[in-house]
């Protein structure tokens, strides 16, 4: 059940599983630090694991909340109020939300007396297709490094898409992770991603496997990219609108800029559920505003106004394709994806 870092679930590595009356999570407010596994055992604590970032990316807060919903109707809490609670815990990323209104569709539908075993076979069957899913963008995305002719293959990326991030496998790491098995040389360049450090998260992640890497701070980004030491940028998404245009973490679009003025591919790796078909357009994307602490003791002491808006928004034209488990589009082929 637990093996090092991992939870282990029918032989996969996994951030998340169930443990008897309770889902465990892996704390990700310690490391890189410390291993401390978390047992969620209701309704508040699986909210709190997602405002507070024990767990966190994407995929992963998706799959935290529909276990949240199992939990909340085992303590006996109304299937609405439990589906408000979470929902309210991160506005940007819309796995949440697809999670949600999934566990609500197939609860509404079943039988009062069924619907505690519905709650947690729906919410064990989202985490397994996650973990497919992302395991399937590692496959589609693998052959965009493999394409590269330098050795090793220069990478950059930004915030924590890796397995952290996900039920399994990670998003934009999932290709690097794929070419890598593969036998493909490759160098990351890891950006640390201010203030909550979650390049750091990448940057171990990676050297578990032995990944060649290097952290930078967020603001080299564009310095490599003119010395040319960049190949390729991938980067994961907490929404993409159905234009194309894709939140992810604060810090992105520059580095999107900067790829463009150099001439260098940058692509969005996520899974069919982070894109919200009912959002037009990134405009319309809810950017959630953290709290000033996150920027450390240092500044709370000086007292200094803060802002600190979590995502930025890329506009679709910047991007030169979407890796989802269905293969790699273009803005204006995500219309062609099958939901
Ligand atoms: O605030 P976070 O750490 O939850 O933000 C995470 C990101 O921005 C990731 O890039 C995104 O969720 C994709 S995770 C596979």
């Amino acid at each position: 059940m637990f093996l090092g870092h991992y939870l282990v679930v029918n032989n996969s590595l996994r951030t998340i599983a169930e443990d008897g009356d309770a889902v465990v999570i892996l704390d990700q407010t310690r490391l890189p630090k410390q291993t401390a596994f978390v047992h969620l055992l209701n309704l508040e604590q699986a909210a709190h694991a997602i405002r507070v970032m024990q767990v966190r990316g994407a995929p992963l807060i998706g799959a935290t909340a529909a276990y949240g919903v199992a939990l909340a109707l085992r303590e006996g809490i109304p299937l609405e109020q439990a589906i408000d609670v979470l929902a309210a815990t991160r506005p940007t990323a819309v796995n949440l939300r697809w999670a949600l209104e999934r566990m609500r569709r197939v609860l509404e539908k079943s039988a009062v007396a069924t619907r505690r075993d519905v709650a947690w076979q729906e919410a064990r069957t989202i985490a397994s297709e996650d973990e497919e899913a992302n395991a399937a963008i590692g496959r589609h995305g693998s052959p965009l490094l493999q394409a590269v002719q330098r050795r090793p293959v220069q990478v950059m990326t930004h915030c924590n898409a890796g397995w952290l991030a996900t039920v399994a496998h990670g998003t934009a790491i999932a290709p690097i992770y794929a070419a890598h098995e593969a036998g493909v040389d490759v160098h990351v360049w890891v950006s640390e991603t201010r203030p909550r450090d979650q390049g750091l998260l990448t940057a171990w992640e990676l050297a578990q496997v032995d990944i060649p890497h290097t952290l930078i701070a967020d603001n080299a980004a564009g310095l490599l990219m003119m010395q040319g030491k960049v190949d390729l940028v991938i980067v994961g998404a907490d929404r993409i609108a159905a234009n194309g245009d894709t939140a992810n973490k604060v810090g992105t679009y520059l580095k999107a800029l900067a790829a463009r003025e150099h001439g260098i591919p940058f692509y969005v790796a996520a899974p069919v559920s982070t894109i919200d078909f009912a959002c037009p357009k990134g405009a319309d994307i809810p950017i959630e505003e953290r709290d000033a602490a996150e920027f450390g003791e240092k500044v709370s002491r000086c007292g200094t106004p803060v802002a600190n808006p979590a995502f930025d928004v890329t506009p679709a034209a910047l991007v030169s394709g979407i890796i989802t488990e269905q293969g790699v589009f273009s803005a204006a082929g995500l219309s062609t994806i099958k939901r």
